[in-house]
């Protein structure tokens, strides 16, 4: 099985079964090529770090309707932007989230640079932002690897090595099976397989899109994967 016909079929679901979220495109723009804007995917994928989905929801709608453009956001007073936070926790990522849009602003003429190095220069933005962001927003191939992702990659190569040692061969996984085409959409598609269908108990195996060629599943360590040390 290569990993075209694997990324096909993991699009094929996703443009079926993508959950609707307030970065995201609609469906309909999805399928006309359109990308969301670079400055609303990297304001969502901060927000997701320490906080779920189901709450950065709101606070992302409030940032965006208050600052529309890193422009704004830019110029916004400290203390608004660290007030409007309150209740996410975490407030080095606000500090952070100011800094970048700054130097977004005074360093890349307001646009977020479609550039993985450039990306991860910015203040607040490590490795994973700057693959979510250069991948979502810029159709760059680069692969995410979050929490759900781990989890998938594990179970579909059945790797029973624990986190965190696992997480090198779990980031080569992931970006051996990124396409050249489409891959913002395949990362997305993962990490809605990964908090939708291989959930961390009680994966629903049987109408996963992946379950022909997911090794744990014929092994049956599928819910006792992946392997973590102790703390
Ligand atoms: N978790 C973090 N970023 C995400 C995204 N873009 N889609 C789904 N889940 C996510």
């Amino acid at each position: 099985r290569d990993k075209d016909n694997m990324s096909v079929i993991l699009l094929e679901w996703y443009d079926r079964h993508a959950r609707e979220m307030p970065w995201r495109v609609s469906p309909q723009a999805r399928k006309g090529g359109t990308l969301p804007d670079p400055y609303a995917v990297w304001m969502s994928e901060i927000m997701l770090q320490q906080t779920t989905v189901a709450t950065v929801k709101d606070y992302f709608i409030r940032f965006i309707t208050r600052w529309p453009t890193v422009a704004d956001l830019a110029a916004a007073e400290d203390a608004a932007v660290m007030a409007e936070w309150a209740g996410l926790g975490y407030y080095a990522r606000a500090r952070n989230l100011l800094k970048c849009a700054r130097a977004v602003v005074a360093d890349h003429g307001g646009a977020f640079p479609a550039d993985h190095a450039a990306l991860l220069k910015l203040p607040g933005i490590g490795p994973y932002t700057a693959a979510a962001v250069s991948s979502i927003a810029f159709d760059l191939p680069h692969a995410v690897l979050d929490g759900n992702v781990e989890r998938v990659m594990a179970r579909l190569h059945d790797i029973h090595t624990p986190l965190p040692t696992a997480k090198p061969e779990l980031m080569a996984r992931a970006e051996a099976l990124t396409p050249a085409t489409r891959p913002g959409d395949y990362a997305q598609a993962v990490m809605d397989l990964g908090a939708t269908i291989c959930t961390p108990r009680n994966p629903a195996c049987g109408i996963c899109p992946w379950r022909d060629p997911c090794a744990a599943r014929v092994a049956g360590t599928a819910a006792d994967l992946p392997r973590k040390l102790p703390k």
